[in-house]
This record gives structure tokens, sequence and C-alpha cells, in this order.
């Protein structure tokens, strides 16, 4: 492949931050030759919520029969790679290793470069996959199960954060409501779909603004409204309908996200808005930014559901940015828990 393509990069990229365990082969950061992702859903579903320990464990018994199938779904053998590229942060740190030693013993045998993702800028980098035209600069509305961030992508890599969340991450928050309305884990899949049978406006539930602070969110405020109203209903005996409770604390959520979105792009002059992460595949955001966009005038990107969870092809695509710019990580490379947009 590499005599008939010399320009072309193949990159093998690995993520596994949270409870997924991922390896895609992505050529020149856009065109996906494959991209598998075996998921710890069903188990941590019993427990409500992602255990770190059993994350770590599950995914030291997956990630070899993972990237296989990855390179042999791509017909793409270690030699005809360009590179090696893996998340190295945020995200949980047992989880991390087991991705970051992996990457590093294929990239050691196979003589490979090493190129080590940020989780939150592979995320952003979704958008590039189904969209070839898309290129910065954009904004960026970053939903995920730990970050609520407003960003600008200037350049291939190249980030400002200029709005995040005080408290909770959007993601939390559909989860934490999910769990008190009986939803269970991962809540925000389960609140989408209920919300599709309730009312949205059956219940006024706050928008919260930060003073002083126009691209920021709070979601912790909405989620305690929530929390009281469920308690009050209890208390006087009144029937809770589960469906509008969603519907309306789901339009609490998407009403400020897109509203401090546009509010942003047309401050700093964007035409171009995406949304990343998780809650990107949520209906009602999709819906309501795209009709915020139209209203606007501005070209609204997203990607497909499957790019918006944590996957490896969004992992390729930021690594390709990164590769040419002639990013390379050493053997020393570490997991980095808390690892900030834009740091190195
Ligand atoms: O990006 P992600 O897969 O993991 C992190 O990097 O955090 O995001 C997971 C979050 C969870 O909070 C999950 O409930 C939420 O994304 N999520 C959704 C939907 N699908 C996943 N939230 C709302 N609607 C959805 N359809
Ligand atoms: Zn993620």
């Amino acid at each position: 492949m590499k005599n008939q393509e010399k320009e072309d990069v193949v990159i093998l990229a690995i993520e596994s931050s949270c409870d997924e365990t991922a390896a895609a082969v992505v050529k020149n950061g856009r065109e996906v030759l494959s991209n598998i992702i075996s998921s710890q859903i069903d188990l941590h579903t019993l427990y409500g919520g992602v255990v770190p320990e059993i994350a770590s464990r599950k995914h030291i018994e997956k990630i070899n029969q993972v990237i296989e199938e990855a390179l042999a779904k791509a017909q793409v053998s270690l030699k005809e790679l360009d590179a090696v590229a893996v998340t190295y942060g945020p995200g949980l740190v047992g989880a991390l290793l087991v991705g970051v030693a992996e990457a590093k013993a294929i990239a050691y045998a196979a003589k490979l470069p090493l190129v080590g993702v940020h989780h939150i800028e592979g995320h952003v980098s979704a958008n590039y996959i189904e969209n070839p035209d898309l290129e910065p600069p954009f904004l960026c509305l970053i939903v995920s199960g730990g970050h609520t961030h407003l960003v600008l992508v200037k350049e291939y890599g190249e980030y400002e954060i200029i709005g995040r969340t005080h408290d909770d991450a959007a993601g939390e928050a559909y989860d934490k409501v999910a769990r008190a309305i009986g939803l269970g884990y991962p809540g925000g899949p389960k609140i989408d779909r209920l919300a599709k049978e309730g009312n949205p406006h059956a219940i006024e539930f706050p928008r919260a603004k930060i003073e002083g602070s126009e691209y920021d969110f709070s979601f912790s405020g909405l989620k305690s409204a929530v929390l009281n109203y469920l308690n009050s209903c209890e208390m006087k005996g009144e029937e809770i309908n589960r469906a509008d409770v969603a519907a309306s604390f789901q339009q609490a959520v998407v009403d400020v996200l897109a509203e401090r979105t546009m509010t942003a792009a047309k401050e700093y002059g964007m035409k171009k808005v995406a949304i990343a992460g998780g809650v990107a595949s949520n209906s009602a955001l999709r819906a309501a930014m795209m009709s915020a966009c139209n209203r606007n005038g501005l070209e609204f990107y997203r990607p497909s559901p499957i790019f918006c969870t944590d996957n490896a092809a969004m992992i390729g695509a930021a690594a390709y940015y990164e590769y040419r710019k002639g990013v390379r990580s050493g053997l020393d490379l570490n997991a980095v828990p808390n690892l900030k947009i834009g740091e190195r």
C-alpha cells in the first residue's frame, strides 16, 4: 500500500480512557478503515456507574483482540502503519494505562512513532471524519460525561477555551437526573428516549446564568431543582410523570447549551459551529443546534452518534494532525488523568 500511495498516513489508534476498549485504523485523518468498540456498559450497569477497577481489568482482557480486529478489518498489517496513537488523558488512570502501555509496546516492537492524544481533542476531531470540507477555525461545543466546554478551534490541534461548566458536566447532569427518576445507568440515552414521550414545557426548570461569564455553564442548580420537584411531588402524594420530567429537564439543558453557543459564535465571528462528546448524540440537542444555526446563518457540524461516544477513530483523526505537525511522544509517555485541553 505504501508504495502506491506514498503521501498517505495510516494510523492505528487506541482508546481506553473510560469504559470502552476501542481501536481504529484511520487514513489521512478522515478515512476510517476500521473502528472497533468493545463496550463494558452492561457490566457497569449492575453497579449504577463505571467501576474503575473493573474497567481496567476488562480493558486488559479485551485490548489485544480489539486491536487485532481493527487491523484485520482494515486489511492493514503493522508494517503498513505510519504511527500508533493513544489517548493518554484525561480519564481513569488505570484504564488509560492499559491503552498507553499497549501502544508503547506496539510502537517499540514495530519501530513506529508514538503519538499521545488528548481524549477531548479526539472528540472535537470526530467532526473531521464525515465532513471533508470542515477546517478550522470553528466553534465547538463539547458535551461529555466529564466535560462541558465551548472552545474555539483556531487551527488543527490549537484550542482556546472560552466557556466551561462551574460544576456538573452536561452528561453528569443527565446521569444524575436519570438515576433520580429511576432510569439507571447510562442515563443520557435513556432520558433522550423517554423525553420523546413527554411535554418539554410541562415543568419550568431553571436556566442558570453565570454573572459576568456569558459562555459558562452551571447544571447543579438544575439537577437540584429536579430533585426538589420529585421530593415535593412525593410529599404531596402527587403522581410523577417521568416522561414530562425528562423532557422538561432536557429542554432546560438544551436551551442553555444552544443559546450560549449562538452568543459565542456571534461574538467571535464564527461561521461554523460543531458539537462533540457523548451528549452530542442527544437527539434534542442536535435538533435545537441545527435550527439555531439555520436561524443564525451558521454552518452546523455534528458527528454520527457512533463517533460521538468514546471511540478510537476520533483519536486517529486528532493524531493525524499532530503527526503532520511533527508531534511525537517518547516511550516514557504516561497516563495523565486530569490532562487539560491544549496541554502537552
Ligand atoms: O464522551 P462520553 O462517551 O464519555 C466521556 O468522555 O465522558 O460521554 C458519556 C456521557 C454520559 O454522561 C452519557 O449519559 C452521555 O454522554 N450521553 C448522552 C446521550 N448518549 C450519551 N446524553 C444525552 N443524550 C444521549 N443520547
Ligand atoms: Zn469521551
